[in-house]
């Protein structure tokens, strides 16, 4: 059946909005329950989401899955949607240039609307910074809870800096995933702003 979501990503699978455009396999529009309550925002798809059309399928992606499920109770398929900042995968992984995130905003925003979570979870500097619209980083934007547009956005580090960084930063990414269980069960923002 067809949904207002699958609509929409059968629109951005024919993206040229942007450069990015020509040198993806396909677009990574996102994945999940089109009616979570808890959405994950990462940055941009790598070698393995578009080789496979999916997000967060690579190694950063099986260790979300793993501490979602630690300290949340929740698997990608129950509860859960996953997109990123950019559709399409940036050139031997660079960072999306400021263009490219404007190009795409349209369709994060159009999955922000249609799945309408309660708890979005900004995964590292790139989404954190954009839907705070802030330069402050995600070192110090994490810890607390934001108001974001009447829900509640709990930034917190990249799966891919935990993979770098080891047992510190795992502990800082286990501690924000119960903050956004908190939030989840009702708990109002920390803070104001960032
Ligand atoms: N990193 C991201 O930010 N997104 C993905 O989908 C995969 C890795």
């Amino acid at each position: 059946m067809s949904t207002p979501l699958a609509d929409v990503s059968v629109e951005a699978s024919g993206c040229t909005r942007c450069p990015l455009a020509a040198s993806r396999t396909q677009v990574v529009f996102g994945m999940g329950d089109p009616s979570a309550d808890l959405m994950f925002v990462g940055e941009g798809p790598g070698a393995e989401e578009d080789r496979l059309g999916l997000p967060f399928v690579g190694r950063s992606g099986q260790l979300l899955d793993r501490l979602v499920l630690e300290e949340m109770g929740r698997r990608r398929d129950d509860g859960v949607y996953i997109a990123n900042v950019v559709k399409c995968r940036p050139p031997a992984n660079r960072d999306p240039k400021p263009e490219e995130v404007a190009a795409c905003r349209p369709w994060l925003e159009a999955q922000l609307d249609l799945v309408d979570p309660k708890v979005i979870v900004t995964l590292g500097n790139f989404a954190s910074r954009l839907l705070l619209d802030t330069t402050v980083g995600i070192t110090r934007l994490r810890v607390r809870t934001y108001p974001y547009r009447g829900r509640v956005l709990v930034p917190t580090l990249h799966p891919a800096a935990v993979l770098r960084g080891g047992g510190g930063p795992m502990a800082q990414v286990r501690a924000d995933l119960v903050r956004a269980k908190l939030a989840l069960a009702g708990d109002p923002p920390l803070a104001t702003r960032p």
